[in-house]
C-alpha cells in the first residue's frame, strides 16, 4: 500500500510522526516520506536519528497554506498527526487552538485536493466525542472537516478522507505515563479521582492501527480500534506500586470516563474485526462499502467505563 509511494505527514517530528516513520520505512519500502513538523530542532534530531535517504523535512506550519501546498506537491497519501494536544493549553490558549486544530484540519483538506493527494487521514482522539474542553471541540469539528472533504473533491473523487480515533496513548509526549515515572522518584502520585478510566493503546498499536486504515479507508469513515480500558488508580500501581497516593479531584475539562463511540453514531456504525467503524450519512458514501461488517446495535455505547476488555496492573507491566 506504501510501496513506491511519497508519504507526507503532518507533526512527523512528535511522538506519533516518528514511530510511523520509523515503521514505515523498515516495513513498506515507500518512495519518500516527508516530515512536515513546525519544530526545528526535532527535525534536526530526526534527522540524527533516522539517516535514511528516503526521508524531507519540511518546517512548515499547519496554519500556512502556501508552505502546505508546497509541501504536498507530487504526494500520494497524507496523515494529518500535527495538532495542540494538551487540553489545559487549548483552553488557555483557545484562539491557538482553533488556528492549529480547525484552520490546519482545513488547510490540509484544501491543500490535499489541490494537489491531487489519493488518500489522507486525520488522526483524533475520544476527547472529539461528547467533547467537555476545547481540545476536544477543535478535534470533533477537524473530524467533521475531513469526513465532508470528501463532499468538497467533487465528482472524479480523486481525494478521499477518512480519520482514526483511538484513546491514550502509553507515553506519549505529555501523557500521564511519564508524568507517574517521574513521581515515583518523589514517593508520591498524584491521582485525579480513583474511578477514572481510560482507553489505552501502545504508540505502535496505535501507528499499526493507522496504517490498516490506510490501507482499507473509502472515504468518510471514522476508525475507532478494540483496545482495552485501566483505571488510572491501576495505572498508578502499574508504575509505582510503592508510592503513596494523593487523590487530588477531577480536573476542568476532563472526564471520569472517555467514550469512543456515541449511541447516536451506532447506528451507522458497523463491526469489522479489530475495529468499528463509523460510516457518514452523506450522498458520497456507498453502501456496499465495508460490506462485511456488522451493524451495531442502535444504543451501543463504547465507553472506557462499560468496554468488555480491560488491562489489570500486572498485564500493563506486560504490554
Ligand atoms: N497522544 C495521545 O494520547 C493521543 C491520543 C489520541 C489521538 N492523538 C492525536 O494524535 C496526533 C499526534 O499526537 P502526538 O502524541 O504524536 O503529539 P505530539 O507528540 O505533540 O506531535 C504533534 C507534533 O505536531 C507539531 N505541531 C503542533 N502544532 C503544529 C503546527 N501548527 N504545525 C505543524 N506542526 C505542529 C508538534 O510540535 P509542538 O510539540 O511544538 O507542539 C509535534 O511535533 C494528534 O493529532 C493528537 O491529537 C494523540
Amino acid at each position: 500500500m506504501f510501496e513506491g509511494k511519497t508519504i507526507l505527514i503532518t507533526g512527523g517530528a512528535g511522538s506519533f510522526g516518528q514511530k510511523f516513520v520509523e515503521l514505515v520505512l523498515k516495513e513498506c519500502d515507500p518512495k519518500s516520506v516527508r516530515v512536515y513538523d513546525n519544530r526545528e530542532l526535532a527535525e534536526v534530531e530526526m534527522e540524527r536519528k533516522f539517516k535514511d535517504e528516503r526521508l524531507r523535512y519540511f518546517i512548515g506550519d499547519v496554519r500556512d497554506r502556501k508552505r502546505l501546498d508546497r509541501a504536498m506537491d507530487g504526494v500520494d497519501i497524507v496523515v494529518h498527526a500535527a495538532a495542540l494536544k494538551h487540553v489545559p493549553i487549548c483552553e488557555y490558549n483557545p484562539i491557538e487552538a482553533i488556528k492549529t486544530n480547525i484552520d490546519g484540519a482545513i488547510n490540509v483538506v484544501d491543500s490535499a485536493i489541490n494537489n491531487g493527494v489519493e488518500k489522507v487521514i486525520n488522526i483524533s482522539t475520544d476527547k472529539a466525542v461528547q467533547p467537555v474542553n476545547l481540545y476536544g471541540a477543535t478535534k470533533m469539528v477537524a473530524e467533521k472537516i475531513f469526513v465532508q472533504g470528501n463532499s468538497y473533491t467533487g465528482l472524479n473523487r480523486k481525494t478521499i478522507f477518512s480519520c482514526s480515533r483511538y484513546g491514550n496513548v502509553v507515553g506519549s509526549s505529555g501523557s500521564v505515563v511519564p508524568l507517574f515515572k517521574e513521581q515515583k522518584v518523589k514517593g508520591e502520585i498524584t491521582i485525579t479521582d480513583e474511578n477514572m478510566t481510560r482507553f489505552w493503546i501502545t504508540l505502535e498499536d496505535g501507528v499499526r492501527f493507522v496504517m490498516s486504515c490506510i490501507d482499507r479507508m473509502k472515504g468518510g469513515e471514522i476508525f475507532v480500534p478494540k483496545i482495552p480500558s485501566m483505571k488510572i488508580a491501576d495505572l498508578a500501581m502499574a508504575i509505582a506500586p510503592e508510592a503513596s497516593k494523593k487523590i487530588i479531584g477531577i480536573r476542568p475539562g476532563e472526564k471520569l470516563h472517555e467514550v469512543l463511540l456515541t449511541a447516536e453514531e451506532s447506528r451507522h456504525t458497523k463491526e469489522l474485526g479489530d475495529c468499528y467503524i463509523v460510516e457518514p450519512e452523506f450522498a458520497f458514501w456507498n453502501d456496499e462499502n465495508h460490506k462485511e461488517g456488522k451493524l451495531l446495535a442502535a444504543d451501543f455505547i463504547y465507553s472506557s467505563e462499560n468496554n468488555t476488555c480491560w488491562l489489570d496492573h500486572n498485564q500493563f507491566k506486560n504490554n
